[in-house]
């Protein structure tokens, strides 16, 4: 086949009508696991400002530093949303979405944007679904919000996950715990690998995050976060556990879980299949306490997290779980002449009005063809009209599975479709 003059951009997908259903057959499960959990959805738009990414996830982080597809017009700053979180605790500030009284239990699907070199469950446009509570600091929130995430994954059948989690406490624990960091890898720093030595310089939480083999034993004695945590968040942490295994949740901890965003304080997650790959998070998040007052709100505790949908898919693909139905049509009216179409055309309608989904065929072919065509269609139905047909008031009804046929009248073969 010649080459297309046109593509996509590389990690930048078409999700195809073959796909479609398992696409809205997941959207379905996390909207109505929603509904449940009592989340409102909320669409914030594909574009924000610079400025409030940057502030939000962080100027030091992979997203910000490197990964943002942003351009400028006129005076404004726009970026192609990285994620969802920092739009939604925009979006919270802007509109005072406080004033709505309690906490804002929030959810979304949508598509993000990330300039990342693609690979097998990494897209530069990929979809999130996620969710946030905002005004709640009580660690059931934490929890509830797991809650959500796991029901999700459990209703779909992919029950073979691990939770990880951690505490990453406070700004203040976190420097203490970022200089004890640097004063243990600092007489190993020529061991270290050459990504984790960069990171070492800019960042050394992010060297726990290392998947390179040289770096392995020296990240597994390194010193640990909980050890810098202050009461509160040590007691908060505490009590997160203690919720989820009240909710029947398991939970791994790991003490050496950092997240690839700036704004986290205390509760942090990821939830790991082992039947991803190298990469194996479907979703992450965390508490995220100081980013409302840090993007111009009141201070304001929160929690969330969000979800890759294409890594869900491979999951289900390695899994064999089906969630969509073939496609398939009620009634396929199969025409002979001209008459026959303009009838069709006009009680199509009919079918459609009693909540049946009928088609015809559109390109003036023979019966034979139609025939062949209402099978592609997987079609239950074929409803054949033609001159004699309309004269009579009685059409050929085929039930195309049972391969068997009635002459009927229109009436009769609304009938006949309504109870089954
Ligand atoms: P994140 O860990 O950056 O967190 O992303 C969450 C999930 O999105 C990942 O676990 C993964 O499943 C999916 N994901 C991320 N990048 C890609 C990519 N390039 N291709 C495919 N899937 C990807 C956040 O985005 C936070 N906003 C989560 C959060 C919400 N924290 C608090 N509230």
């Amino acid at each position: 086949m010649a080459q297309p003059a046109f593509k996509t951009h590389q990690g930048m997908n078409d999700i195809l009508p073959d796909e479609t259903p398992e696409w809205q057959a997941i959207e379905h499960i996390i909207r109505d696991e929603a509904r449940k959990f009592n989340f409102e959805e909320i669409r914030t738009p594909i574009l924000e400002p610079t400025e409030l990414i940057a502030r939000g996830v962080g100027e030091e982080t992979d997203i910000v530093s490197k990964e943002m597809f942003s351009f400028q017009r006129g005076d404004d700053n726009y970026v192609l949303r990285p994620e969802g979180t920092a739009p939604v605790a925009r979006a919270y500030v802007q509109h005072h979405l406080e004033q709505r009284g309690g906490t804002q239990n929030l959810f979304y699907i949508g598509p993000m944007f990330r300039a990342e070199r693609p690979q097998k469950g990494r897209q530069r446009q990929f979809h999130q679904f996620g969710a946030e509570i905002i005004g709640a600091a009580d660690p059931v929130a934490d929890a509830d919000m797991i809650a959500y995430l796991q029901a999700v994954y459990h209703r779909i059948g992919i029950t073979n996950t691990t939770l990880k989690i951690n505490s990453v406490g406070n700004p203040q624990s976190r420097k203490k715990y970022r200089a004890a960091l640097e004063s243990y890898f600092k007489p190993h720093f020529n061991e270290l690998s050459e990504i984790s030595q960069k990171r070492f310089k800019k960042n050394p939480f992010r060297i726990l995050d290392s998947k390179e083999p040289e770096d392995q034993d020296l990240i597994k004695k390194a010193p640990v976060m909980t050890e810098f945590l202050s009461d509160e968040s040590a007691n908060h942490y505490k009590k997160v556990k203690e919720m989820l295994t009240e909710l029947d949740i398991s939970f791994e901890e790991d003490p050496y879980l950092v997240r690839g965003l700036d704004y986290y304080t205390r509760t942090a997650f990821e939830l790991i299949s082992p039947d991803l790959g190298a990469q194996d998070a479907l979703g992450g998040g965390g508490r995220y306490d100081l980013l409302i007052e840090e993007i111009g709100g009141q201070p304001t505790p929160a929690v969330g997290f969000a979800a890759g949908i294409e890594r869900l898919i491979i999951a289900c693909e390695e899994l064999d779980i089906q969630l969509s139905k073939p496609k398939s049509t009620d009634v396929y009216i199969v025409t002979i002449g001209e008459r026959a179409i303009k009838w069709a055309a006009a009680h199509l309608g009919d079918f459609r009005k009693a909540g049946i989904s009928a088609t015809m065929d559109y390109k003036g072919r023979s019966i034979k063809s139609q025939m062949k065509d209402a099978n592609r269609e997987n079609a239950r139905y074929a409803l054949i009209v033609g001159d004699n047909e309309l004269n009579e008031g009685k059409f050929t009804f085929r039930d195309m599975e049972a391969s068997e046929e009635d002459s009927i009248s229109f009436a009769k073969v609304m009938q006949r479709i309504a109870q089954t």
